[in-house]
């Protein structure tokens, strides 16, 4: 299994910076990537086009950090998984803290674009992750097993393993500097990778489990070291190609 080291670029970057940094990227990365590391990048959608050609490279790739479920129609402002492939996606991001907690998305709405965007063609990474209040209440495991029961009610069940991903992102880690501890991210990749197990069968141990939530070059090493720990994806430390460059090689 490829080790998935992703940067979510969020709402940063215009097309010249972000066809840089990829660039970049690419230029500190590719002649040194192991075979055993596979990088993402999930640009904002205006500049999704530009940074796909610039990760054209063996081991590379651009995904889409939200679509709607539908392939062209009256919704506006939303963007299609049809549209994202158009530009260059291979990959889709569901579930993320933000597009549930800030732009109100429900676990079922989730689940229902996670399960669109892998029949549209697109690999998926779905995000889950739990709030501070709910940590400190001892509710882990109950909201990673709502969020991910939910999230794939309707995916496939013979989906292919390297089609399908979660990115274990604690809300109260996110973009705080605050990173959760080996212990704490190895108990949540372990009860993550039990339900996929319970849901896919075997094929839930192939599925990459990533961590999210502070992610940096000084810490990346230990982190993508740990049990269950299939790869990152990282925010802030990923907007500098020197520094998401690190986290790559680490
Ligand atoms: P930070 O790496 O900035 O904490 O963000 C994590 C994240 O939300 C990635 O999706």
């Amino acid at each position: 299994m490829k080790k998935l080291m992703a940067a979510n670029w969020k709402m940063y970057k215009t097309w010249d910076q972000a066809v840089d940094t990829a660039e970049g990227l690419v230029g500190l990365t590719a002649d040194k990537l192991p075979d055993d590391r596979e990088v993402l990048v999930f640009p904002p959608f205006t500049a999704l086009k530009g940074v796909a050609q610039a990760l054209s490279a063996d081991g590379f790739s651009a995904g889409g950090q939200d679509y709607y479920i539908d392939q062209e129609g009256a919704f506006t402002g939303e963007i299609s998984p049809m549209m994202l492939k158009d530009a260059g996606a291979a990959y889709g991001l569901t579930g993320h803290s933000e597009r549930r907690h800030v732009l109100g998305e429900t676990d079922e709405f989730v689940g229902q674009k996670t399960a669109y965007g892998l029949e549209c063609g697109l690999k998926v990474v779905l995000c889950v992750g739990e709030k501070i209040d709910e940590r400190k209440s001892g509710k882990v495991e109950e909201v990673l097993e709502h969020q991910l029961r939910v999230g794939l009610k309707d995916v496939p069940r013979d989906v292919a393993p390297d089609r399908l991903s979660i990115a274990y992102e604690p809300v109260w880690a996110i973009g705080t500097g605050e990173v959760a501890g080996p212990g704490e991210i190895v108990d949540a990749h372990t009860f993550v990778r039990k339900i996929l197990v319970s849901v896919f069968g075997e094929k839930g141990n192939e599925m990459r489990i990533l961590y999210g939530g502070s992610v940096k070059p000084a810490n990346c090493g230990e982190i993508i070291a740990l049990d269950n720990v299939d790869g990152v994806l990282v925010g802030g430390a990923s907007l500098e190609s020197e520094s998401f460059s690190q986290i790559v090689l680490a």
